[in-house]
């Protein structure tokens, strides 16, 4: 099974300018179809996630998610979980022995599963005790003043975005607010740790394709006609939408994020980059590890987590192909902050009344 990664000439990007913007309504109805998409997902048993078609593609996800939580976090780190969703990543928190959680989604339903994963789920007698205090928000962290509203709870050590970073990319005042939110958080030195699809390879995947669309088994995207000619303007760096299917776990619009314009505006944010890797080149580089490789075991994604690849397919390792890992750090002294006493907001058992809901005009 070829597992290549087709070295990929970068799009030549500028960096954002004046562009024409969706409307507020506009914007406004675009995250609200990204919300109601994933408020509806319903939290599936072991038995439904096991059958599900892309079973071994979850699990080198969370694998590459925890490498990174592995890499960066530290023992009583205070994490900010932006997209935090159903609370997927709980367990690779407290394995990396943080010291207090915030998680914020903009998807009710996700928010409220996260609360029953952070509590236990009562009804499979399953009591997983969290050994630290969490607080759940229901916002959009593309639109509301998390900076604003966080700003005594923080500075946070790290803030994690997995797999969500894209959906901010459908203007620019949005991007910026995402970036500005994450930024504010951050005490300096401070690490911003994610996940998103890899514009290279969507726009190369794009020009190869006959029409406007491209996929497989599992996954399909499709661009409209108002890219028909398949090209991009580098001073129209945001907005760039397309519908993304992946079998068993996303149906809604989506973004093209062009990294180089990333980069250079989370720049204007502090926040400088670390590194980026294509996921097929994090998969190859972090296995060599034995740490890694044993973790790659346990969950199962890779077989025996190395040479033996019969677990996951050629269909999933090609969706895999679509995203890309990177790591920032904002700028500045570590140890030159103040930090606040925030675990006390913290709950160690969520009540309904205590999940946080911010609107996005505050
Ligand atoms: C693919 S899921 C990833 C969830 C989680 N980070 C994980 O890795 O398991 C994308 C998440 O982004 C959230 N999301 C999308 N737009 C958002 C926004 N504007 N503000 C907050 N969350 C958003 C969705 O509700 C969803 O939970």
């Amino acid at each position: 099974m070829k597992r290549g990664h087709d070295e990929i000439a970068s799009p030549s990007y500028n960096p954002p300018g004046k562009h024409k913007s969706p409307s507020y309504d506009d914007s406004f109805r675009n995250a609200q179809r990204v919300a109601d998409h994933y408020s509806a997902r319903s939290n599936q048993t072991l038995e439904e996630r096991e059958a599900s078609p892309i079973i071994h593609l979850k699990k080198l996800n969370n694998w590459i998610k925890s490498v990174l939580i592995q890499l960066y976090a530290q023992k009583g780190d205070a994490v900010l979980d932006f997209a935090c969703g159903k609370g997927g990543d709980l367990i690779k928190w407290e394995k990396a022995q943080i010291g207090y959680y915030v998680g914020v989604d903009i998807a009710e339903g996700s928010i409220r599963d996260c609360k029953t994963r952070y509590n236990g789920d009562a009804e499979q007698q399953r009591r997983k005790k969290f050994s630290f205090p969490a607080r759940l928000i229901c916002a959009d962290c593309y639109e509301a003043r998390l900076d604003k509203y966080l700003e005594d709870d923080g500075p946070y050590d790290i803030c994690s975005c997995q797999f969500a970073l894209h959906y901010s990319w459908s203007t620019e005042a949005r991007a910026r607010r995402a970036l500005a939110n994450i930024s504010a958080l951050l005490r300096p030195g401070g690490i911003f740790v994610g996940t998103m699809p890899d514009a290279n390879v969507i726009i190369k995947k794009l020009r190869e394709a006959d029409g406007l669309s491209f996929g497989n088994n599992v996954y399909w995207i499709c661009f409209d006609d108002d890219f028909s000619e398949k090209k991009f303007r580098s001073s129209s760096p945001f907005g760039i939408r397309y519908q993304f299917h992946l079998e068993d776990a996303v149906d809604c619009p989506e973004w093209i994020v062009p990294f180089p314009v990333f980069k250079s505006l989370a720049e204007e944010y502090d926040l400088e980059l670390v590194f980026v890797k294509n996921s097929h080149e994090f998969v190859r580089e972090y296995l060599k590890k034995p740490v890694y490789t044993e973790l790659m075991r346990r969950l199962g994604a890779l077989g025996d987590g190395n040479q033996d690849q019969t677990t996951l397919s050629q269909e999933e390792w090609d969706v895999a192909y679509l995203y890309l890992a990177y790591v920032l750090r904002k700028r500045g002294q570590p140890g030159s902050h103040r930090r606040s006493n925030n675990i006390n907001k913290g709950k160690m058992l969520i009540k309904d009344e205590d999940i946080e809901f911010i609107r996005s005009d505050m």
